[in-house]
């Protein structure tokens, strides 16, 4: 089994490939012009890269290849900065802090922040199309088509819409469940199943559990988000604390109290394990991550 220690190193060592991987890719463009530093500073600046790392925690299931995982998880990654500069504009959630920086439009102003949201949607599809990404090419569609049906309108893109119709409105948590499932919990599902894609997985049994199981770490993801805005500090968070309550936004914490938020949290969390112990295979990294998930403090 897996020590705690030993996972410490495999997240650590994760995370600095991939951050080294978007850097030498990001680096060969070479330009020196604004909407390149906006991207590089959205993209390059920090990040847990939990997203990036379910994807090589679900890679290490069957040992895929890991030079061929990295175009996958770069793209989820992509994606999610590209989600949050958008997020954070005026007309948005109107955050001015950022993985403890100034937000992409604080530094750049709105218009080449909009832009380098822009920049980074088509980025993460150069990545998959990328000549020395080497795989098939029906596999690239596949992978493609996965990537855009989770952050387009049935996606992740409608989950955000779904977030701004509804702060200042007293709805119900069903509808607070879609709204979360799809802004929050389509791309980490992406960066479950996408590794699928060129990973020997066979069983369809083994893909059913890790889809389910990545619908539930979605809800938990942001139940946690949820309840960290209202009890983390903006030092801690690296974001601005206080900011849901602040926008009257539709949160766990405002329609089911932080109690029950929390109560939620746990069982999503004991369902999750459950899954995970049904897949066979080296599920150990995915084992210790979804416990970082769990228990991450910002
Ligand atoms: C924040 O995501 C936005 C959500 C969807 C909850 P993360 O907390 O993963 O942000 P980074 O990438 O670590 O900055
Ligand atoms: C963001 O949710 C979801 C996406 C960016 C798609 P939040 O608005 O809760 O994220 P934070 O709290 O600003 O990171
Ligand atoms: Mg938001
Ligand atoms: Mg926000
Ligand atoms: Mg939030």
């Amino acid at each position: 089994m897996m020590m705690n220690n030993s996972y410490d190193a495999w997240q650590i060592s994760h995370q600095d490939r991939i951050n080294k991987f978007l850097k030498k890719k990001l680096g060969k463009k070479n330009a020196q012009n604004t909407i390149h530093d906006a991207t590089t500073y959205t993209l390059l600046n920090g990040g847990k890269r939990f997203r990036a790392l379910l994807t090589y925690a679900i890679g290490e299931i069957d040992s895929t290849n890991k030079n061929k995982l990295d175009f996958i998880a770069a793209s989820i990654e992509i994606i999610h900065a590209y989600s949050l500069t958008h997020d954070d504009l005026p007309d948005m959630d109107d955050d001015s802090l950022r993985r403890g920086l100034p937000s992409c439009h604080i530094k750049y102003g709105t218009p080449q922040a909009i832009l380098a949201g822009d920049g980074l949607q088509s980025l993460a599809f150069e990545f998959l199309t990328s000549p020395t990404f080497k795989i098939d090419d029906g596999e690239k569609i596949n992978l493609i088509s996965q990537l855009s049906k989770a952050i387009g309108i049935e996606g992740m893109v409608f989950g955000q819409s779904l977030d701004m119709e509804c702060s200042n409105k007293k709805i119900n948590i069903k509808l607070l469940e879609k709204i979360q499932r799809n802004k929050t919990g389509k791309l980490i599902h992406a960066a479950c199943i996408m590794p699928y894609t060129i990973s020997n997985f066979c069983d369809t049994s083994v893909q059913t559990s890790i889809s389910k199981l990545s619908i539930l770490l979605g809800q938990l993801y942001q139940i946690i988000d949820d309840i960290l805005d209202s009890t983390s500090t903006s030092k801690n968070l690296g974001k601005t604390m206080g900011k849901d309550q602040e926008a009257n936004k539709a949160t766990y914490v405002s329609i089911v109290g932080i109690t029950e938020s929390k109560k939620i949290k746990e069982n999503l969390y004991l369902e999750i394990k459950r899954l995970v112990k049904k897949i066979p295979g080296n599920t150990q990294a995915l084992t210790h991550l979804i416990h970082k998930i769990y228990s991450r403090d910002y």
